[in-house]
This record gives structure tokens, sequence and C-alpha cells, in this order.
């Protein structure tokens, strides 16, 4: 896009939102483009606690399917749009409801956790959902007597038990972009090449990877610490390393791998964020039973978080 059509894009964007009472609500891991566009970014938890207090007609989500759907599920008077009908997380379809339930069969009396990133009907089967960053004060919340089920992920779950000594039962499911393009690899060569520097990751890597770093947060998390310090070496998706590179260009901020790119968050570009305001497609819909179900684990997180 040259710098003429850009700008006649965002004023159209602009336009259109005014005309139709929009809000754009973006995550952290998108183009530079389409998060300078936003009215609001942040990590899941931040978005979702935005979802709830937004008073707009439509909200335009760019992000992934499951983090459009817990902004409908939190604000279901307003029209929810996916700026991408395809853009989903692939970790979030490594566990079905049904087998949520089977889960549980095998393992009576425990509490289901599910992470954010999850279908809606792993939702409505879960007792309690979690964020990358809350999960360990979530966990820390259940009664000592309970064992802990924790789907989907493996990584986060692995790292809240870490955190809170507590005995966490794992699903086997994982982020492709941080539990295979994030290595221990990458940490040794980084520590070698720049002792003075700080690494940062993204709880979702391998436990090997986030025990061996100084910091671990969530996506916001990061952006909290890059505030205050410098020289980071940023281990997540390659989108947030280019906001605090953008945010902070007087200090040394690097990738811990500059191949971990999800390619369902780079789905949207500019265009897509037009014309899914004009035509207003990707309308996110939810069985209201289910949605009603799901809602419970939501906002069991939000009042705890
Ligand atoms: P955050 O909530 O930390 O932004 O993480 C979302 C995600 O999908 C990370 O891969
Ligand atoms: Fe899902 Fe991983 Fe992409 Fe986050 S980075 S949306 S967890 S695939």
């Amino acid at each position: 896009m040259n710098n003429l059509s850009e700008k006649i894009t965002k004023e159209t964007i602009q336009r259109l939102k005014r005309e139709k009472n929009a809000v754009i609500l973006a995550h952290n891991y998108q183009i530079l483009e389409v998060q300078d566009i936003a009215d609001f970014t942040g990590d899941s938890l931040a978005l979702a606690q935005e979802a709830t207090r937004v008073d707009a007609d439509i909200i335009v989500f760019a992000g992934v399917r499951f983090m459009a759907e817990t902004a409908k599920l939190l604000n279901p008077k307003a029209k929810v749009l996916l700026t991408h009908k395809e853009a989903g997380c692939p970790m979030a379809d490594m566990i079905t409801g049904e087998q949520v339930v089977e889960f549980k069969k095998q393992h009576p009396n425990s509490v289901t956790v599910c992470y954010v990133n999850s279908t809606v009907e792993v939702k409505a089967e879960s007792d309690l959902c979690v964020t990358s960053s809350n999960a360990v004060k979530i966990v820390n919340s259940i009664p000592e007597d309970k064992t802990i089920l924790f789907v989907p992920d493996q990584n986060l779950g692995t790292y809240a038990a870490d955190k809170t000594g507590r005995e966490i039962i794992v699903w086997d499911g994982y982020c492709n972009v941080h539990h295979q393009m994030i290595r221990i690899e990458d940490i040794e060569k980084a520590r070698k090449k720049h002792p003075d520097h700080t690494i940062l990751v993204h709880p979702e890597c391998k436990p090997e990877v986030f025990r061996s770093a100084d910091v671990v947060a969530s996506t916001q998390g990061m952006q909290d610490y890059a505030a205050e310090h410098d020289n980071l070496i940023v281990g997540t998706e390659i989108g947030l390393v280019r906001k605090l590179q953008q945010l902070y260009p007087e200090k040394s901020i690097l990738p811990l791998s500059e191949r971990a790119t999800c390619i369902n968050m780079k789905k949207t570009s500019l265009r897509e964020v037009l014309l899914t305001l004009l035509e207003e497609t990707g309308e996110i819909t939810i069985d209201e039973t289910i949605a009603k179900k799901a809602l419970k684990s939501i906002d069991a997180m939000l009042k705890r978080s």
C-alpha cells in the first residue's frame, strides 16, 4: 500500500467508525498499521476487560477468533466483527468440549481451568478461565484440596504449576509459534552474544525455555517491563517485538527468535479492517445456551483478576 492509499484507507476507517459508532480493538501481535488505527491494544486480558467497558454498536476485532468470541460473550449487545474469518488459534482447536467432558470424567472432583485461547464449547465445560497474565493468581485462588485440570496449553499449565507449587494435570496442547519456534538454543546464543541483556519470554514457551529466562510475562507484561527497562531480548511473536521497537526506538530491544511469526495474527491488513467496517462482515454469533455457560468461566476469571 503506497502512502496515499494508506492515508485514504485510514481516513475512511476513521469516518466509518464515527458514522457507525464503532471501535477497533487490536491484539499486540497485529501488524503496526493495524495497531496504530486501533482505539485500544493489549493482551488477551486487557482486551477482554476493555470489551466489558466499550459502549459502541460495533466492535471490530483485529486478532484471532477466540478473542473476538470473548468480546462477544462480554458485550453481547454489540455487533462483534472479526477482521479475517480464517484467523484462528491452532492451539484453541487442540481440544474440544467433548474431550473436556471426558477429561473431567477421568478426574472427578477436580477444578477445570481453561486458557482463554480455547473455543466457547471448551469454556462452557470449564470452571475457570485464565489468560497468560493472571493464570498464576487464579490457580492460587483454587482451594488446596482440589485437583486442577488445565486445558489446552501444556506450557502455561506447567508454568502455573511451577509458580504455585500446585499439582496440575495438563492437556497436551501447545502454540506452534512459542513451542516450536522459540528454543533453548536461542536463549543460549542470546546469552553469549548479549550478556548485558535481559531475556523475556511468554509462558506459552516450553518449560526449558521459560525456566532459563529472566522474566516470564504476557505480551502486556512485556510491554510494561519495556517501559521501565532497556537492553531486552524478547521471546514472543515478532509483532510485539516490532511494537516495542517502535515505542522505544532509543532502546536496544531484540527478538529472541526472528522466526516466531503467528500467521493467523498476520492475516489482518489495514484494507481488511476497512472492508470489515464497510461491509460488516465476520460477525461473531454464539449459541445462547453455550454462551451462558462459557460466560460463567470468564466472569469467574474477571472477578479474581
Ligand atoms: P497474551 O494474552 O499474552 O497477549 O497472549 C495471547 C496469545 O495468543 C499469545 O500467543
Ligand atoms: Fe494462538 Fe500461538 Fe498465534 Fe497466540 S501466537 S494466537 S497462541 S497460534
